[in-house]
Order: C-alpha cells, then structure tokens, then sequence
C-alpha cells in the first residue's frame, strides 16, 4: 500500500496540533516530522518534546527523520516520546549498523535516509535489516525546495536491487514532492511520499491531500 505522509515542517508551528489533525481528517497515513539539529543540516527545528506532544494530537504513526549529528544518541529520546519510525542520514552515523539494530531493538521501525549526492551502495552490507529506505529528492535542511531529478534514476536502481534481493522493504522519498510528480515517482518505485510545502503552503490543505491520496488510488490500481 503506498503510503502519504504529510512533513509538518511547512507548518505554522504554533498551530502543530491543528495541522497534524487537519492531516489525519484528510487522509495522510503518517506524519512525517523532520528534526534538524542546526549541525548535520544548517537549521534547528523540533526535539522529544515537541514530539510528545504531537502524539497526543494524533493516532497516526510517526514518522521521525533525523537529520542530526550522531543520531545514536538521540534515538532514545525519539523512542521516548513516541516516534513509531525513525530514520538516521547514512552520512551521519559512524555506526550505522549499531544505530540501526538499535531502533529495532526499541521495537521501533528503522530507516536509513541518504543525501541526493550519496551513493545507495552505502546500503550494501544493511539492507536487509531495514524496513524503508528514505530518499531525498532535496538537500535536506528546508521545506519548499526544488524537486532533484537525478533521485529518480537512484529510486529505480533502489527498487530494482531490492526486488533483485527477493526483499520488499518501501522507498520513501522526501523533498519537493507535489501532485505533479507524485504518480510518476509511484512508477519510479516509491511506495511512501513525503510532502512539505505543497500541502501546507497551500490554501487549501485538506484539497492537496485528497487529490494525492485520489494520484495513489489510481496508480495503485492493477
Ligand atoms: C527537508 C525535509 C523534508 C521537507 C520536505 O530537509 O526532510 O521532509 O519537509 O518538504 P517539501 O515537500 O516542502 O520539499
Ligand atoms: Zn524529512
């Protein structure tokens, strides 16, 4: 099932609860929230305790990327305070296998997220021990940014290779994502849309929603 997940980065962030719950009445299958330590990514957004409080407003999954130096150190507090899925940048953790059993330790579903300039072969030797891929289509650090073509052909690649394994671990892909892209990208392999400012810098949030989530309907058809 291709999945939606609304990132509430381009959220006013004084109304979170409102527009985590706005997400939830229209459709969205998890919420995305992106932590950014002002280090790994040049910004400094939300740490375990907003995220506490997002779980109370939802019963949605959350799913928290972690764009933060040594995310070892901060996957506790995440688990903590309620995240349901957790992704750590390849280019951040010098453990990346330490990290990862970590999370599933926690009971927690792990993800490995990679830059648009890394290689996916960094995955080679842990693949099989993730449950989603997350792949940026944009540099990390800000929402509304512009849509990197090049991550289409290392989506393919990505969902070749893991079919080629036997394995059926989701491809989640995240930055610049809209209605107008989005059914191409379902092609391209990805299974879980991440989308920022083309929800939450609209009008209307609640109509981009449904008009994804119809894009998935039609493209989930066999
Ligand atoms: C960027 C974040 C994204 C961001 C995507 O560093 O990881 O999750 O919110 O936002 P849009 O859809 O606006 O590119
Ligand atoms: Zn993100």
């Amino acid at each position: 099932m291709i999945k939606l997940a609304p990132s509430i980065l381009s959220t006013d962030f004084s109304r979170l609860g409102e527009a985590v719950r706005l997400a939830e009445s229209a459709g969205a299958d998890l919420i995305h929230i992106d932590v950014m330590d002002g280090h790994f990514v040049p910004n400094l957004t939300l740490g375990p305790q907003a995220v506490s409080s997002i779980k109370k407003a939802t019963r949605l999954p959350l799913d928290v990327h972690l764009m933060v130096e040594d995310p070892g150190f901060f996957i506790p507090f995440f688990h903590e305070a309620g995240a349901d899925w957790i992704s750590i940048h390849a280019e951040a953790s010098t453990h990346l296998h330490r990290d990862i059993t970590l999370i599933k330790e926690l009971g927690r579903k792990a993800g490995i997220a990679v830059n648009p300039a890394t290689p996916i072969q960094v995955l080679h030797d842990i693949l099989k021990e993730l449950d989603y891929v997350l792949v940026m289509s944009v540099n990390p650090g800000f929402g509304g940014q512009k849509f990197v073509e090049s991550t289409r052909q290392k989506i393919r690649e990505l969902r070749s290779w893991i079919r080629g394994q036997g394995l059926s671990i989701p491809i989640e892909v995240d930055g610049g994502i809209s209605p107008a892209n989005a059914a191409t990208l379902i092609r391209d392999g990805v299974e879980i849309l991440v989308v920022g400012a083309a929800i939450f810098a609209a009008e209307d949030p609640a109509r981009v929603i449904t008009r994804l989530k119809e894009i998935i309907a039609e493209e989930s058809r066999p």
